[in-house]
């Protein structure tokens, strides 16, 4: 049978692909997939973290189509705008963390960096403070694969290959964990150089790496101290994922700009937007002359994404999926508790939400694991650094949790993992960076 299709994936080795080394879903309902071939997986990823209310919900459908019946969507360039980009922006404004924000919509997390990177630049130069331009962000830190995501990547294969140390120049990466070398990163740079630090609160594709106890206050003190713009990179924390509707208020943060995605409409249609704190709107709304952010796509406020967003939130606050994840989060510790114990695990990183990453050590390969799982049911992902990614649906049963831990256990122990290889490629090639 040939395998050959003209689909280019992203994150992909090609070549392994090409041979059959690919796995089809074309179904999903709650917490479950289904593949083309019939088999019926528990998504114990919610897709690339996204899939928050779960799949298969007709009533979003329904919300997509009404929209699309009545208007499929229109631009939001100058005065013209259309309702639901405005509803949407003011529903998000009144459950936002940063007080009386702006909303500027875009379509994904990528577009929302790029959007956030675009106007931290602009603020300072319409400040007169041309030369803040550096953005600082963390090692193992993941904004998305647009050209601001790829030069602020801190996994180093997403950033190599393109001819510079950084695609747009002007970054500087420092330690995930380590609030004073960032203080010491600003000094060496001069603080009237730096224009933001872009930090993610829980770093997900970089392995689940929680913050360290007092980091993330710190940081925000030290950008305060230095005059340097705090941007929350919330694409895969936003939306209840931590338990909280946004990480920053687990944290007791406050940030000038939140870049948001994924759970905003759980994948049933592509939407990104940033919440932009008053310091920086200010000087863009406020006199006649103030200059225009020009900055935006056709679909900024897509009609139907923003419909489809706000049955998404409907049914996060009507079935309390968020104080759901609260409770599942101890659950999915005792869980996973289970699986430290193995002589192949390095560390369980979980104990936020319904959020874990597995390291393994070098010898027992993550990608090797994640395809042993498959054969009992159960969809995972390799991520960075040989780790395991489980990030269910806020509607998994607590059993499932357990069923997730068992799967891993057993494919730990499988007797002759090398057998299971298949066509895998190096290590390098599989680990997907969404
Ligand atoms: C923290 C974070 N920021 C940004 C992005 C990019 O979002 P998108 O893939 O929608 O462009 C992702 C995607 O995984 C992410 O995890």
């Amino acid at each position: 049978m040939s395998h050959t299709s003209a689909l280019w994936q992203p994150q992909a080795h090609m070549p392994s692909l090409a041979a059959g080394d690919r796995l089809t879903i074309v179904e999903g309902d709650g917490a479950m997939v289904t593949t083309d071939d019939g088999r019926v997986l528990l998504d114990a990823t919610a897709g690339l973290w996204h899939a928050n209310i779960g799949h298969g919900r007709a009533r979003l459908a329904e919300a997509a189509a009404a929209q699309m019946r009545r208007l499929e969507t229109y631009h939001t360039f100058g005065r013209i705008v259309n309702d639901q980009a405005l509803a949407l922006a003011d529903r998000l404004a009144a459950m936002s963390p940063i007080e009386d924000p702006k909303v500027f919509w875009v379509s994904g997390g990528s577009d929302a960096i790029d959007t956030a990177g675009k106007l931290t630049r602009r603020f300072w130069q319409h400040q007169g403070q041309a030369n803040k331009r550096i953005i600082i962000s963390r090692d193992s830190s993941y904004h998305g694969l647009h050209a601001f995501g790829t030069s602020l990547a801190g996994i180093p294969v997403n950033r190599e290959g393109y001819g510079s140390e950084s695609l747009i120049p002007e970054t500087a990466r420092v330690p995930a964990n380590d609030a004073d070398a960032l203080d010491a990163e600003i000094v060496r740079l001069g603080p009237d150089r730096v224009a933001a630090v872009f930090a993610e609160p829980i770093i997900g594709t970089g392995g689940v790496i929680l913050p360290a106890p007092g980091y993330l206050q710190r940081l925000e003190e030290i950008c305060r101290e230095h005059d340097v713009l705090l941007v929350l990179d919330e694409v895969i924390t936003g939306f209840g994922r931590t338990g909280e509707m946004f990480a920053t208020q687990l944290f007791d943060l406050h940030p000038d700009m939140i870049v948001m995605a994924k759970g905003i409409t759980s994948g049933y249609a592509p939407l990104g937007g940033v919440l932009i704190g008053p310091r920086v709107w200010h000087p863009f709304f406020d006199s006649p002359d103030a200059p225009i952010f020009r900055h935006g796509v056709t679909f900024s406020g897509h009609a139907t994404a923003c419909a489809v967003a706000q049955a998404n939130l409907d049914v996060l606050e009507e079935e309390d999926l968020v104080a759901r994840v609260a409770e599942l989060a101890p659950e999915l510790e005792r869980a996973m508790a289970q699986v430290a114990k193995h002589p192949s695990v390095v560390e369980v990183r979980t104990g936020i939400g319904l959020l874990a990453g597995i390291q393994l050590i070098d010898e027992v390969s993550a990608d090797l694991i994640t395809r042993v799982c498959l054969e009992s049911g159960v969809l995972l992902r390799a991520i960075t650094g040989n780790t395991l990614q489980i990030s269910p649906p806020f509607v998994v049963e607590a059993g499932a949790l357990w069923r997730i831990a068992g799967a891993i256990a057993v494919a730990l122990d499988h007797p002759d993992l090398q057998e299971v290889q298949g066509h895998g490629p190096q290590l390098d090639h599989i680990e997907d960076d969404d």
